[in-house]
């Protein structure tokens, strides 16, 4: 009762508004040199690494921002989540996981030795997960991508966002293990259909987005699928249960146990730079900062993240 009481206290005394932001991420810019930008896909290696932004949309689903909230950045990997709803969503849960596990890992993004041993994706968060479950959503050539893409423009009521088709083609052309893994789950029967399932997925990725747009979908998956307007049309807890949970676990790829300790909240990275956080129940996050670390996440974005929640007292444990 009593630490409930000074988390209470705690949240009464400190108000989330632009200055308490623009004041931690100042405090924390200087990690943008520490950091190395994505340059695997050659497209991301022209970013502006010293673009940096921070954002929440906070319980009443007021959006407070700071820094460079205009630019935009690809989501990468953030957009395996939006995939996760849309399949789960058309097909069932039981149905999505039939073949891959709700494992954590130690191992990175783009690991998929396990598709030879066990031949399932260890879950929906990695490459391999992902591009499967993307393949599960029906339709014909873009229509998967078309879905995932909709989905991002009702949740952050934002018409206007789209992919970038330099990034598209630059992961297309040189995604080769994405492509070995996607052969090698066809080749277990884990994927049907040709090589546009595959497309779908480095399209998804190559949807641009803001910061405050970051911040909306983290309010959605921590309000049980409500948006930050408060139109509740998709509200579903279990597939919030359910994405948060996987958030948790693998979004940071094999750095999500750490994470969870020093940070403690849902968070979803991705190699543009971005990462999207929930505090359950309450808010959404979104941080931005193209270079990243070993683990391709955001440095700056996650010291950001670590401030805010020490500030607001905000770790789920
Ligand atoms: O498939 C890839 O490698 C990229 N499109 C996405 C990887 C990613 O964002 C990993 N996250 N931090």
């Amino acid at each position: 009762l009593f630490l409930s009481g000074s988390r209470l206290y705690a949240q009464q005394t400190s108000i989330i508004d632009k200055q308490a932001l623009s004041e931690i991420l100042e405090k924390n810019r200087s990690y943008i040199k520490q950091g190395t930008i994505a340059d695997y896909i050659p497209e991301l290696a022209k970013m502006e690494s010293t673009a940096i932004a921070f954002a929440v949309a906070d319980s009443k689903g007021n959006i407070i921002s700071t820094g460079d909230t205009t630019k935009k950045f690809t989501m990468q990997s953030i957009s395996k989540i939006i995939a996760l709803m849309v399949a789960v969503q058309e097909i069932g849960e039981s149905s999505v996981f039939k073949n891959m596990g709700y494992f954590g890992s130690d191992r990175p993004f783009n690991h998929f030795a396990n598709l030879e041993t066990t031949g399932k994706p260890l879950n929906p968060m990695m490459n391999a997960g992902a591009i499967m479950t993307t393949s599960f959503i029906k339709g014909e050539g873009e229509d998967a991508f078309i879905k995932i893409l909709e989905m991002i423009r009702y949740i952050t009521k934002n018409k206007t966002i789209d992919y970038n088709k330099a990034v598209y083609n630059s992961e297309k052309e040189t995604g080769n293990k994405n492509r070995g893994m996607f052969y090698l789950m066809k080749n277990n029967g884990l994927i049907n259909g040709d090589e546009n399932k595959l497309d779908n997925y480095f399209k998804q990725c190559s949807i641009e987005l803001t910061v405050e747009d970051l911040a909306k979908i983290g309010f959605f998956f921590a309000n049980q699928c409500v948006r930050f307007d408060g139109d509740s049309i998709y509200r579903n807890v279990e597939l919030s249960k359910l994405i948060q949970s996987q958030m948790l676990i693998a979004g940071m790829y094999e750095f999500s146990g750490e994470y969870a300790r020093t940070v403690g909240l849902p968070s979803k990275s991705g190699v543009g730079g971005g990462i999207v956080a929930c505090v359950p129940g309450r808010i959404g996050v979104g941080v931005f900062s193209p270079p990243l670390d070993t683990h391709g996440n955001s440095l700056a974005g996650y010291h950001m993240l670590l401030d805010f929640v020490k500030k607001y007292n905000l770790s789920v444990f």
